[in-house]
């Protein structure tokens, strides 16, 4: 048997993440193994409720000091609730986002933010994945594809093509920063081209 890994997507709006998401907990499932998938911001009904706050409404609702502290809080919810759980009870958790996404938008917007960023993930989470695949592509198509979706949920879209452009920057750092764990996974091919290099490297860090 595997042993349960916490295994999570990562990129700009748009990119494929809960795409690829599915497809691998699909491929995991079909080995026999146990997986959860989740989300963030969300996974858990209390940060589902804090994910309505976030995604919804016009892109200067929260300060992004007030932005930091809700991700947060969803994200200790999630971490309580759904992800320490399932791993306690040998099922492996495939998460859409997790802290890596604060790093990087909230760092992206206001890099001087980093250090609350940094301070409040040590004190209330201090977990990292195991394994992270950050979906690679560029920012105008996957604006396009992402908006295309109409979910109403377009809060961080409506920031423009210019933050998005930050943000490949920022997930490309990550990568660079933390080789160990993160994976840059070109994402402008067909989906099943990528779900197969996606696959091939969750087998090898079984
Ligand atoms: P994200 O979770 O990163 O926002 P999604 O997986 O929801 O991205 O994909 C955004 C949109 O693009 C969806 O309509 C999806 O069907 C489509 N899509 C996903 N992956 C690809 C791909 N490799 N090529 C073309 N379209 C894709
Ligand atoms: P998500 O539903 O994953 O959006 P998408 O499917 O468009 O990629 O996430 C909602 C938005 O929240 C997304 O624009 C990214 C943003 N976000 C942050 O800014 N910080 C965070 O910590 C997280 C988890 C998400």
């Amino acid at each position: 048997m595997r042993r349960a890994r916490f295994i999570t997507f990562e990129g700009i709006d748009g990119s494929g993440k809960s795409t690829q998401a599915r497809l691998l907990a699909a491929f995991l499932k079909a080995q026999g193994e146990s997986v959860l998938l989740t989300r963030e911001p969300g996974g858990s009904p209390g940060a589902e409720e804090i994910r309505r706050l976030l995604v919804e409404g016009p892109p200067e609702r929260w300060s992004p000091e007030t932005e930091i502290l809700l991700f947060t809080a969803a994200r200790r919810d999630h971490l309580e609730k759904t992800i320490e759980p399932a791993l306690a009870q040998g099922t492996t958790v495939i998460s859409d986002r997790f802290a890596d996404s604060t790093r990087v938008y909230q760092g992206a917007a206001r890099g001087e933010l980093r250090h609350i960023v940094d301070t409040l993930h040590d004190a209330v989470i201090g977990r990292e994945p195991d394994l992270t695949f950050v979906i690679d592509m560029d920012p105008g198509e996957a604006l396009r594809r992402g908006l295309a979706r109409k979910s109403g949920e377009d809060r961080f879209e409506d920031m423009g093509e210019s933050f998005q452009h930050r943000l490949r920057d920022g997930f490309t750092a990550l990568v660079r920063d933390n080789p160990e764990r993160c994976h840059l996974i070109d994402g402008t091919r067909d989906p099943d081209k990528i779900a197969e290099d996606v696959a091939k490297i969750a087998l090898e860090t079984a």
